[in-house]
């Protein structure tokens, strides 16, 4: 068998599919929204990447440190012989893993963002001849098959991305994410925590604008896609603390009343001048709401380590 395997489960025309439906519902509600996922064409996962090198942006130095250091405990825990990864990106902070991993036979990175798999997945090969990886361009919000590899598995979920699922569909991604461990495997999850608004707010509003042209990208994905002529100067970055929900939001402001033609789906969009429309959460947390959410979906944390200045937090669980 080839060390190496891509599998589509979004077909080209779902994919297409999906971002209709997603923009039609969002550009047409009150207020307007967009799900977060549809950053992640090629230039997206490129400014995600460069996000995670700015000053302002703590979360994947803490997770790395905490990696650094915990890597062994973890493969000890698991006994890892699968690492199914989810949202796995460039899979970059993923190699501290795999180092400790010795056992490992094969890894699954899973993510929408096809560039971004068939970068990490080259790089990872090239240094591991030894291991097979079976990459999945899929969404982890929809049910997952995933291919047959022995057991047990580790399911990571790094970098606080669980946070950008809204409380009902963490519940839904937590139990499906529940439903695909057999006794024996474990949950790897990485959570952003709550901390003082400056940091948060400084993390999603970078001094050198990169945030604020990972957040316009999606309209850039949307004129390419669906024929839309979204003027993405046209709308200012705003990333706000939302201290009751324990979340940050990002959004995009109209600079000016405008109408937006979204040839695609046939529709006319009108913005007030000022109008916001929210185009991710990223929701922080605490232990004792991450231990329920887990226990809410079947799952017991067996382990809860942070980085030394307590940003950033790495949990292990189990059915
Ligand atoms: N795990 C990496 C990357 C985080 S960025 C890290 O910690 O640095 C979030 C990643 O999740 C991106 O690569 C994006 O393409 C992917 N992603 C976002 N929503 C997704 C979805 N619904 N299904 C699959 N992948 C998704
Ligand atoms: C992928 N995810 C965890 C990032 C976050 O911090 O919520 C996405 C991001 N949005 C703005 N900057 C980074």
């Amino acid at each position: 068998m080839s060390p190496y395997r891509i599998t589509r489960t979004l077909p080209e025309d779902v994919t297409g599919a999906a971002l209709r439906a997603d923009v039609a519902a969002g550009l047409t509600g009150e207020p307007k929204t967009l799900p977060p996922k549809w950053f992640y064409d090629a230039r997206g996962s490129d400014l995600f990447e460069e996000i995670t090198a700015l000053p302002e942006y703590y979360p994947t130095r803490a997770e790395r440190e905490i990696l650094l250091a915990r890597a062994g405990e973890v493969a000890a825990a698991s006994g890892a012989r699968t690492l199914v990864e989810l949202g796995s990106g460039s899979s970059a902070k993923t190699r501290h893993l795999l180092d400790a991993l010795g056992g490992l036979d094969t890894y699954v990175p899973v993510d929408v963002s096809e560039s971004a798999l068939t970068g990490a997945a080259g790089q990872l090969l090239a240094e591991r001849p030894g291991l097979t990886v079976h990459a999945l361009v899929a969404d982890f919000t929809a049910p997952l098959a995933l291919p047959a590899s022995p057991g047990p598995r580790l399911v990571a979920f790094l970098g606080g991305t669980v946070g950008n699922l809204l409380p009902p569909e963490r519940a839904a991604f937590l139990a499906s994410v529940r439903a695909l461990l057999a006794p024996g495997d474990s949950l790897l999850l990485g959570t952003d925590l709550v901390k003082e608004e400056a940091t948060l707010v400084a993390a999603y509003d970078d001094a050198a604008g990169v945030t604020a042209e990972f957040n316009r990208n999606v309209l850039r994905v949307i004129n390419r896609e669906l024929g839309a002529d979204f003027d993405p100067g046209a709308f200012a970055h705003v990333a706000r603390w939302d201290r009751e929900r324990e979340w940050i939001e990002m959004r995009l402001r109209a600079r000016h009343a405008q109408t937006v033609k979204v040839t695609a789906l046939d529709l006319v969009v009108d913005f007030r001048a000022g109008e916001e429309l929210r185009t991710e959460v990223s929701a922080k947390f605490r232990r004792a709401g991450v231990r329920d959410e887990l226990a809410a979906a079947g799952l017991e944390l067996a382990e809860w380590w942070t980085d030394a200045a307590g940003r950033f937090a790495l949990s292990l669980s189990r059915a």
